[in-house]
């Protein structure tokens, strides 16, 4: 169903400019509407960010609508119910229109792009009167635009506002018409419009200062806590032309000034020029910055911390995990995990928020999908991320690195994968097959681009590697051979396609990637393990590949496992993996029944470890774990993020087994979970909650002395399989009995004794002497 009607025509106000810190372009037309309308439906898409007004108001609080997408593709629409805002008589409707991803060069130097040079838009609202009749305002020729007080704006760089050039009620029905021009209606763009697929970006919180400093004639804010969004400030007794100046950082170089060289070529920097008043209120709302730290410049009366709050953005998701434990650490850098994915979820997914950059890097992506799922409610966000990969992929189906595909490279291991690996990840956590069947054919484009490239099943080295691999000399010189990664990744890419084709019906296609994984699979291991079950490379990232993706002949299994502990040791136990390697670790060594080792590692504080920034004042994920050090200090500035999730994607195992709740491969949407937490680590309590599809799981357990006592919640209409950390079934008890044969479980695993198949329920079950990891 086409989402306009032939009567709106998309509209520009001048031709194409690529420059970057333009005007924000403000559009408007007036109607009549001649009796109360029951229903108006707006709609509008874009090239560039729009901001629908009426008679006077925004529309609504969402931020960068109608969001991110490869604009030589595809735009979406969004569409708002605003009967409530309109008046019988006169309206006027008003339109703000801004570069957002669009219409300046986007992507760091060198690189960036401007995917719609010329920025647009087109808007019908749609009046039905009560008699069942239609009236629509539609953007087309008529209608009269001009510049107003936002003088910049850009993503990267910041905006600048002029209040002495506000326009007083300009999307008023009696607003003034001086200084308003023709539009240019403009060619529609050839192109996919679809109905935006996840919440719009919206301000979700508004934090306070917690430390206000005087430097010379600056003020340095403290929020406590980097995240990222806009800033709301409050001016008192403003003179005309006086200019407040805003800048952001993450981190304070040693003397208390802002550390900005990592933010590379943002410019990152907010200007107010004031009207003059007792009072005035500015929030720039066409950039957003990655900050804990902002310097306030230009003001002529102390600093109030009521007068300023850090406004937080990201895509407005429902939160669904929660999760904590005894050690307070370990919450901290559960918080550190969800606060880089609220950064980074802005549309995109995100590598970092905050330099010139900010791109939708698929591998960081596909390792951080699971744990972004537990956290939040992600469907529709990768849903919406999935129709930039597809858009973004190659001719010879390759998928993009970074989506929507601002760099043009393609193709790489553990990249590229991510269009296989988050449609499958998505499936799993939320049971719809929609995601998997809006990209099968571009998945299966994907798997012959891989079938091709490989020689005997041996992917050649591309371009990554286990990326910022701990001493590696550059980046992308991890240890890892880089076949190896390849290898490892096209069976695991192969393993998932069989499983969704299952799903989906297809047991041709099934079939043949289930061979083309038992082909790849012999070939890795006639390449890359010895007879004594070493691995090529001998690193831990070799190790974690082949064990996490099912690699290893079994015989051999013990045999990896303990020489991935061994690497692990040599290092007095410190973790030496980079992006690809580090979320295997955990759930790699607790499947090889090393969760002892799992929680050493976590638990190290010493560098490098997940919780050496924590210990060092950490408020989100650094991308580097030497991002800082005692030592050295900040770490390379061509790429130092504080604040990219890659290094969260821990938070999967933190669910799966600090918190006991995962999801079952066979029964995707928790319609049978795995309750199997994994006490340990010194740890005396854990647990939390999940929101699914089927109603929330719920997981407490505590350790006393050698007793395990675990307290859950299985929702109507789910069950759950239990992996309990215990040696027998006698030492088990459930509700205070012994348990019921019915509900134990064969198992085919070497290390789980004690299986139980559950109902829906409200259980305790206490383990007497548990297994100690
Ligand atoms: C990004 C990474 C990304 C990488 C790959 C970096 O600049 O920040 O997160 O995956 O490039 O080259």
């Amino acid at each position: 169903m086409a989402l306009f009607s032939d009567q709106a025509c998309w509209l520009s106000s001048s031709p194409s400019n690529v420059a970057a810190l333009k005007a924000a372009t403000y559009f408007r037309t007036k109607f009549v509407a001649r009796a109360k309308a029951v229903s108006a439906v707006l709609r509008f898409s874009g090239l560039g960010v729009v901001e629908p007004w009426l008679n006077g108001e925004p529309v609504s609080d969402d931020f960068f609508t109608p969001g991110w997408s490869d604009y030589r593709k595809r735009a979406y629409v969004c569409e708002y119910e605003v009967s409530d805002t309109l008046q019988t008589g006169e309206n006027c409707l008003g339109m703000v229109l801004a570069d957002g991803w669009a219409g300046a060069p986007f992507g760091p130097k060198g690189h960036a792009v401007a995917f719609a040079p010329q920025t647009k838009f087109l808007v019908e609202l749609a009046l039905t009167y009560e008699d069942g009749s239609v009236q629509t305002v539609a953007s087309n020729a008529d209608w009269l635009c001009r510049t107003g007080p936002v003088i910049k704006q850009s993503i990267y760089h910041g905006e600048t506002y002029d209040a002495r050039k506000e326009l007083k009620q300009w999307s008023h029905a009696h607003a003034p018409g001086r200084g308003w021009k023709p539009v240019l209606c403009v060619e529609a763009p050839s192109i996919k419009l679809n109905l935006k697929k996840c919440p719009p970006v919206r301000i979700t919180e508004a934090r306070s200062p917690i430390e206000l400093r005087k430097v010379q004639q600056k003020w340095i804010v403290d929020f406590g806590q980097n995240l990222v969004g806009t800033l709301r400030i409050q001016l008192r007794n403003t003179k005309p032309g006086q200019k407040i100046v805003l800048k952001y950082a993450e981190m304070l170089q040693a003397d208390g000034a802002l550390y900005l060289e990592n933010l590379r070529n943002a410019i990152a920097t907010d200007v107010y020029i004031c009207k003059g008043a007792a009072e005035e209120i500015y929030m720039p709302r066409f950039t957003f910055h990655g900050y804990r730290y902002a310097e306030i410049e230009g003001l002529r009366s102390a600093l109030r911390a009521e007068d300023v709050s850090a406004c937080v953005l990201h895509n407005d998701l429902k939160q669904t995990g929660k999760f904590s434990c005894s050690d307070p650490l370990i919450n901290q850098l559960q918080s550190n995990i969800v606060w880089g994915q609220r950064g980074n979820f802005l549309e995109a997914p995100t590598d970092c928020p905050q330099r010139d950059e900010r791109l939708g890097w698929s591998g960081d992506a596909q390792v951080f999908v699971d744990t972004a799922c537990f956290n939040y409610d992600c469907e529709g966000f990768y849903r919406q991320w999935m129709d930039a990969m597809r858009d973004g992929q190659r001719a010879d189906g390759a998928f993009p690195d970074t989506a929507p595909d601002i760099l043009g490279w393609h193709g790489n291991a553990g990249w590229g994968d991510a269009g296989i690996i988050v449609p499958h990840a998505v499936w799993q956590h939320y049971g719809s097959l929609e995601i998997v069947e809006e990209n099968w054919q571009a998945m299966e484009r994907y798997m012959s681009f891989l079938e091709k490239r490989a020689n005997n099943y041996i992917q050649p080295s591309s371009v990554y590697g286990d990326w910022l691999a701990v001493d590696a000399a550059r980046p992308e010189w991890s240890p890892t051979p880089k076949e190896l990664i390849g290898t490892a990744y096209f069976a695991h890419s192969a393993k998932l396609m069989a499983r969704m084709a299952a799903a989906m019906g297809k047991d041709v296609r099934a079939t043949h990637f289930e061979e083309l994984c038992k082909s790849i699979c012999s070939a890795f291991q006639e390449n890359f393990i010895t007879r004594a079950g070493l691995v090529l490379g001998d690193t831990q990232t070799s190790y974690l590949l082949a064990l996490a993706f099912d690699l290893v002949p079994d015989a051999l299994v013990e045999a990896a496992g303990n020489r991935l502990v061994a690497c692990i040791e040599a290092r007095n136990w410190h973790l030496s993996t980079g992006f690809l390697g580090t979320p295997l670790l955990n759930p790699v060594l607790s499947k090889v029944a090393r969760g002892d080792v799992a929680y050493r590692l976590l638990k190290q504080e010493s560098y490098p470890s997940w919780l050496y920034p924590i210990k060092n004042g950490a408020t989100t994920m650094w991308e580097r774990w030497n991002s800082w050090t005692e030592e050295k200090g900040f770490g390379p500035v061509e790429m130092n993020s504080f604040n990219h999730y890659a290094y969260g994607a821990i938070g999967e195992w933190l669910y799966q087994r600090v918190c006991g709740i995962a999801p079952h491969p066979d029964y995707p949407g928790y319609e049978r979970a795995v309750l199997a937490p994994l006490p340990g680590g010194g740890m005396s309590r854990g647990g939390g909650s999940l929101d699914t599809r089927v109603g929330t799981f719920v997981s407490k357990w505590q350790v006393k002395g050698s007793k395990f006592i675990f307290n859950f919640i299985i929702p109507e209409g789910a069950e759950a399989v239990l992996r309990l950390p215990a040696a027998k079934w006698s030492q088990i008890q459930l509700d205070g009995r012994s348990v019921p044969t019915k509900f134990k479980q064969q198992t085919s695993s070497n290390y789980v004794k004690c299986q139980l198949l559950l109902p829906a329920g409200k259980y305790q079950i206490e383990i007497k002497h548990y297994l100690a990891h």
